[in-house]
């Protein structure tokens, strides 16, 4: 099955919502595809007017975050329900950052896949390793234990519709991009990892993508290989780079 690629910018904390909805006007002839899906997810004040900026144009709206319940006293968060009634469509849980600024561990990540679900969102589950982890040659174990921990109660329909990131975290915001063959062995090993939780089909339609330092000079090499399907671009995501790196 021929899997469609997707094309992910990840703003986090950037973009006051004038600057975004100046961005939007800036990239909107840019991003013009019919072959891949191409999705802004951006900050929580943003995505309202960045919605509306894209109104009519092939981008999907993506949100950072959420929380993993519905309404009440929960200062501060937003829930799956808001952003659905906000014209969301994606969601990134698991970010390398908010697992590691902000505490987020897998059992609470969890809870979160399991609420994008319910509401009608698209995950985007990030995984990656440590540089340390890779020097000592368990990147591979520790993706599984994430992806597996992540996905617990999660079923293979489901799985089938949602998006995987394998974000590298000594590839973020570095400069310093995995390899092609890199970034193919843990995608390839994350797609056989779902086979064996799930099975083959599953396995074939889920989407993973690869995130660290994509620019548009890689994108097109790392987006070849036969388990990349497609980015979640951070910094580059955030200029007019991001057009080419949409249409690699
Ligand atoms: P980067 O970020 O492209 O700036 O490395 C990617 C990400 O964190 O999603």
């Amino acid at each position: 099955m021929a899997r469609r690629k997707i094309i992910a910018g990840n703003w986090k904390m950037n973009m006051t919502p004038s600057q975004a909805v100046a961005l939007c006007a800036e990239l909107k002839d840019l991003v013009k595809s019919d072959s891949v899906d191409v999705v802004y997810c951006v900050p929580a004040i943003d995505i309202v007017p960045v919605v509306e900026a894209v109104k009519g144009t092939n981008v999907q709206v993506g949100a950072e975050n959420l929380y993993i319940e519905d309404k009440g006293a929960y200062t501060g968060e937003i829930s799956a329900p808001m952003l659905v009634d906000a014209g969301v469509k994606f969601v990134i849980i698991g970010h390398s950052e908010r697992r590691e600024y902000f505490k987020e561990d897998d059992a609470f990540l969890n809870k979160k896949v399991k609420k994008a679900f319910e509401a009608g969102l698209t995950p985007i589950l990030c995984c990656g390793e440590t540089l340390e982890q890779r020097e000592m040659g368990v990147t591979m174990d520790w993706i599984r234990l994430q992806i597996k921990s992540d996905l617990v109660g999660i079923t293979a329909d489901q799985v089938k519709s949602m998006v995987i990131a394998y974000e590298p975290i000594w590839a973020i915001g570095t400069g310093k991009t995995a390899t092609t063959e890199q970034a193919e062995e843990v995608c390839k090993g994350i797609r056989e990892c779902i086979a064996e939780i799930y099975d083959a089909a599953t396995a074939d339609a889920v989407r993973i993508q690869y995130g660290g330092s994509v620019n548009a000079g890689n994108a097109a090499e790392l987006f070849a290989q036969p388990d990349i399907d497609g980015g979640l671009v951070g910094g580059a995501s955030l200029k007019a780079d991001f057009g080419k790196i949409v249409n690699y």
